[in-house]
């Protein structure tokens, strides 16, 4: 403690806000949105009523959900210019990257929503950000494989939709699996929010300077991205090809705990829970059940299984409270939804987005917000005088 501030550095023991949006018990493995326990959302809910829940506070009745995934469904389309944003990009960019842009460069389409203290202005800009996730999401993919766009299908429910947009071609019309729709939209319920984890701090501080809806959302993505963060659900799957076999996750094992090798097991620990990652739990049981009705048999998900199995028993492990998080077992049930590898953190994004924008609109809601601005411990030179280059 300086006496003006105090030394924190991750942020381990500071709260940067008041929520009242989600609550972790990281001890306990306890998740709410709203009050509402994870494992029940995860049941009976869907991701589009999960985000009006986010956003509003409460449960929609029939009539407001109805209204709510009508303006959805309004603005799913992309902007036809925003087609010709993408044919800058080279053809083997990083998904997340032309996600990161092309959300961003909405604010570049869209002027009417951005006065970020109009309310009205606030929730348009929350729903045509929900709405058209997809169909970017959708588009970062087909450009990636030299495909032609497709236009969003209104007559379809949401990740049935995006499925469309991913995976219809021309001359096979696309038979949509239930089981692929329900399965992604249980993951979608799962990501949508997790209090001030560092993306949606991050939308938080950039929302804090009073940046308009999509730089702050765009901002959140590009934190989503790295490897500590959303993109560890890419960084596993590669981590579980690279072991390879059941017969090589010992090796794996003892690399992690070595501190003079750069290995850590991805998909392991988190700052907050100390106990089961609740949502961990819902995603592996789901696993096997999704993989069985699929009839996808994936080698991954033994190697995964017996991860799991020997960190959990590992004194290192069990010492420092780390268990699978919520991207451990994702990506296997992505792959097995036929979604590459790349576009895994992208899936993330989609569905974080409701969380990111319902903190967003929290935070302009909350009078006497003001700009997010931590402090540091200087530990550079003191004063000096200049010296000229020929004395150097
Ligand atoms: C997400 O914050 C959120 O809520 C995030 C998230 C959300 O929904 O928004 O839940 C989503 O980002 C999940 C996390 C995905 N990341 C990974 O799976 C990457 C692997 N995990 C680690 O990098 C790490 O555990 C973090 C980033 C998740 C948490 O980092 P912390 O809180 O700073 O923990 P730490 O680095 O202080 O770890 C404590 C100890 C250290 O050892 P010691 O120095 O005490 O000896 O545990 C070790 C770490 O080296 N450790 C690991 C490890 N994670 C932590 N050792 C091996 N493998 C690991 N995965």
């Amino acid at each position: 403690d300086t006496g003006h501030f105090t030394f924190d550095p991750g942020f381990g023991a500071t709260a940067s806000t008041k929520s009242a949006i989600t609550y972790i018990d990281g001890d306990q493995g306890v998740l709410l949105y709203r009050g509402y326990p994870i494992e029940q959302l995860a049941e009976k809910s869907s991701f589009l009523e999960v985000a009006y829940l986010l956003l509003h506070g409460e449960l929609p009745k029939k009539d407001e959900f109805a209204a709510f995934e009508h303006q959805i469904t309004h603005h799913t389309m992309m902007h036809e210019s925003l087609k010709n944003f993408f044919q800058g990009f080279h053809h083997d960019a990083h998904p997340m990257a032309m996600l990161a842009a092309a959300v961003a460069s909405l604010s570049a389409f869209y002027h009417d929503d951005l006065n970020v203290d109009d309310p009205e202005d606030r929730k348009l800009a929350a729903i045509r950000l929900i709405a058209k996730m997809p169909t970017i999401a959708a588009a970062c993919y087909r450009y990636s494989i030299g495909w032609p766009f497709r236009y969003p299908r209104n007559n379809l429910e949401y990740v049935s939709r995006f499925l469309h947009m991913m995976f219809e071609v021309p001359s096979e019309p696309l038979q949509l699996n239930p089981v692929a729709a329900k399965a992604l939209d249980l993951l979608f319920i799962l990501h949508a929010d997790h209090e001030q984890n560092a993306s949606t701090s991050t939308v938080r501080l950039v929302g804090s300077t009073g940046a308009n809806p999509y730089a702050s959302i765009a901002a959140g993505i590009t934190a989503l991205w790295g490897p500590a963060h959303g993109g560890a659900n890419e960084a596993v799957l590669k981590m579980l090809e690279e072991i390879g076999t059941p017969d090589q996750v010992e090796k794996a094992v003892l690399r992690a705990k070595d501190k003079n090798d750069n290995f850590r097991l991805m998909g392991f620990g988190h700052r907050v829970y100390k106990n089961f990652d609740p949502r961990a739990k819902i995603i592996r049981e789901m696993t096997h059940k999704v993989l069985g009705e699929l009839g996808v048999n994936d080698p991954l998900l033994e190697v995964a299984v017996k991860l799991e199995e020997a960190a959990l028993k590992d004194d290192y492990f069990v010492e420092r409270k780390l268990y699978p998080n919520v991207d451990f077992y994702s990506g296997i049930i992505y792959k097995a939804l036929n979604i590459p590898t790349e576009m895994f953190t992208v899936m993330f994004a989609i569905a974080r987005t409701a969380g990111w924008i319902a903190h967003w609109i929290e935070q302009h809601e909350t009078p006497g917000s003001r700009i997010g601005r931590p402090r540091q411990l200087y530990v550079g030179s003191g004063v000096r005088d200049y010296v000229p280059a020929d004395k150097r």
